[in-house]
């Protein structure tokens, strides 16, 4: 009896004992939590955070870019947001822009590495590395489009080419609808496949058309909340099934896709003269044997061409997409920019880029589709490099620079009618008008690598467009302007009307 006692007391002294330590492990974490949520005074302002995920919850993911709006107003133009343990600094206006992306730029060169991308590329590849790797990366990438005809005629050619085949694809609709999406992804897809592989893929390629319904799943995955709380908690998402596991596996296929062209090269490839940028890479690697000295190795390869890939395909072709909605939505303004071209260059001769200076109304017109399309509305993150100050507040190395490219591209002292596609507004007395507040490629020595690419395809690709149809909502379909948030903001998925201009 007293002994069954003893051993009942001792079990409920056991289970208090845990639940206390349990309790008590709880709560000191969050003061510790709590504790690193308290910013010193000289931190940029904020919205309260919460312990662990601090503003991820008071941030609506189906609309964050818009959702999160009176916090300028209320904090101002440098405010602080966390995102469980990532800290970031929102910086609105173009003075503070100017100041992070041309005079400080030292300080906010790198970029933040999430969990999800250093699980699946390291430290390597182009667009999120940072350091001695990033430099070489970029060196040479810049140097081999250059060698393959960037700016020069061969690349223009190549990308009329593939409009041509766009164009007469499009021509099989017959004016029926359709969804433009794959095609135009597989189209502008295939400019940068041509400068990486050395070759195009067919719109029928049903392997091709995998990876590229891959990297569009990854846009929206990677910025889905499960994707977030995988970069927050990465030790404990990694066993909890869910969609950011798909984020990985497709990851994964991408990687082999890369790493089979990569093979197939090394089959085929005579090193006196390179095709591509892999033919070039290879050769690269092999003027640096020492694989620790050198950033120029395989898996670089590897990561650099995948960023490459999808940098070079979602971004562009997401912009000719809101390019079509836009004409469809705005059918004067697509009648315009067809008698411009019409009287310009004709129906016969294809546009080229020379033709842009001719052009002034279309051209106003992609630089409009891409103010209102604004597809990456807070650039593409930053990171502080070393400790700095900025307008007098503290930023602790590995902070997080986010810039509102929405609140540049809708200020409404700068553009004569903010939320109304307008191509005026980048016009004077009928001629095109640069604008300084227009930032869609960011700016500095981070600035798009593939803006000139980006905006050759865009003019080739629009232009020809307009040449050879009118686009046209359905009959009894209504187009919309709502977004899909990912890494990319696209238009949801729509069908559209393109008529062949008789
Ligand atoms: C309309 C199309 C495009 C838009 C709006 C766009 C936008 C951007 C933006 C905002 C950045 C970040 C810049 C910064 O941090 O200041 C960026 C970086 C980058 N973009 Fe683009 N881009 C487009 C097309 C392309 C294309 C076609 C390529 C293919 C080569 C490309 C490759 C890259 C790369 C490699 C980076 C990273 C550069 C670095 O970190 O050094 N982009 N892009
Ligand atoms: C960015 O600017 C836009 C336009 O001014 C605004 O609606 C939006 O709320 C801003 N985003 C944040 C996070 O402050
Ligand atoms: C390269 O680095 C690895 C790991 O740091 C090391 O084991 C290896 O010996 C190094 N190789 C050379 C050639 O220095
Ligand atoms: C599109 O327009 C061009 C004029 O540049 C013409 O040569 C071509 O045949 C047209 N394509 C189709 C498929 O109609």
């Amino acid at each position: 009896m007293v002994a069954s006692l003893g051993s009942l007391v001792a079990a409920f002294w056991a289970t208090l004992h845990l639940r206390t330590l349990l309790l008590g492990a709880v709560v000191f974490l969050f003061l510790v939590a709590f504790l690193k949520t308290q910013r010193p005074k000289t931190y940029p302002p904020g919205p309260w955070r919460l312990p662990f995920v601090g503003n991820m919850f008071q941030v609506d993911f189906e609309n964050s870019h818009l959702q999160i709006q009176k916090l300028t107003e209320k904090y101002g133009n440098i405010l602080s947001l966390d995102f469980g343990t990532l800290n970031s600094v929102l910086i609105t206006g173009m003075p503070l822009i100017k100041e992070i992306f041309i005079h400080s730029e030292q300080s906010f060169i790198n970029r933040p590495i999430t969990a999800t991308r250093e699980r699946v590329f390291g430290k390597n590849g182009l667009v999120m590395s940072n350091g001695q790797i990033w430099k070489e990366q970029r060196r040479f990438t810049l140097t081999t489009f250059r060698n393959f005809g960037l700016g020069k005629k061969s690349l223009e050619q190549r990308i009329q080419e593939e409009a041509q085949h766009l164009v007469e694809d499009i021509e099989n609709e017959k004016g029926q609808p359709f969804n433009p999406q794959f095609k135009i992804n597989n189209a502008v897809s295939n400019i940068i496949c041509s400068i990486v592989f050395g070759e195009r893929f067919e719109y029928q390629d049903g392997h091709f058309q995998k990876m590229l319904k891959l990297l569009d799943e990854l846009v929206y995955l990677e910025a889905s909340i499960m994707g977030m709380l995988y970069n927050t908690f990465p030790s404990v998402m990694k066993f909890i099934p869910g969609q950011h596991q798909k984020i990985f596996s497709n990851w994964d296929k991408l990687k082999s896709f890369i790493s089979y062209e990569i093979e197939k090269h090394k089959r085929d490839r005579n090193p006196d003269d390179p095709r591509d940028f892999i033919d070039a890479y290879l050769n690269e690697m092999a003027k640096h044997p020492d694989k620790n000295a050198t950033s120029f190795h395989e898996e670089n390869l590897i990561c650099s061409t995948l960023d490459l890939f999808l940098a070079g395909t979602e971004t562009t072709s997401t912009t000719l997409r809101w390019g079509l909605l836009f004409m469809a939505l705005n059918p004067e303004i697509q009648e315009k920019a067809q008698a411009e071209i019409d009287r310009v260059i004709g129906r016969e001769k294809q546009p080229n880029l020379a033709d842009r200076e001719s052009l002034p109304y279309t051209y106003a017109v992609i630089h409009e589709v891409q103010r209102m399309g604004n597809i990456i509305p807070f650039n593409v993150p930053r990171e502080v490099a070393s400790d700095t100050t900025l307008s007098g507040y503290h930023l602790p190395k590995g902070t997080m620079i986010l810039a509102n490219l929405t609140a540049l591209h809708n200020d409404p002292k700068e553009w004569a009618t903010p939320d109304t596609f307008n191509p005026e507004h980048f016009l004077e007395n009928g001629q095109f008008k640069k604008k300084e507040c227009f930032l869609p490629f960011g700016m500095g020595k981070r600035v798009c690598l593939g803006e000139q690419l980006a905006r050759s395809e865009l003019f080739i690709f629009f232009t020809f467009f307009l040449q050879n149809f009118t686009f046209k909502p359905p009959k009894n379909e209504k187009l919309s302007l709502k977004v899909r948030p990912g890494l990319t903001l696209s238009p949801v998925s729509h069908r559209i009307c393109a008529i062949p201009r008789a």
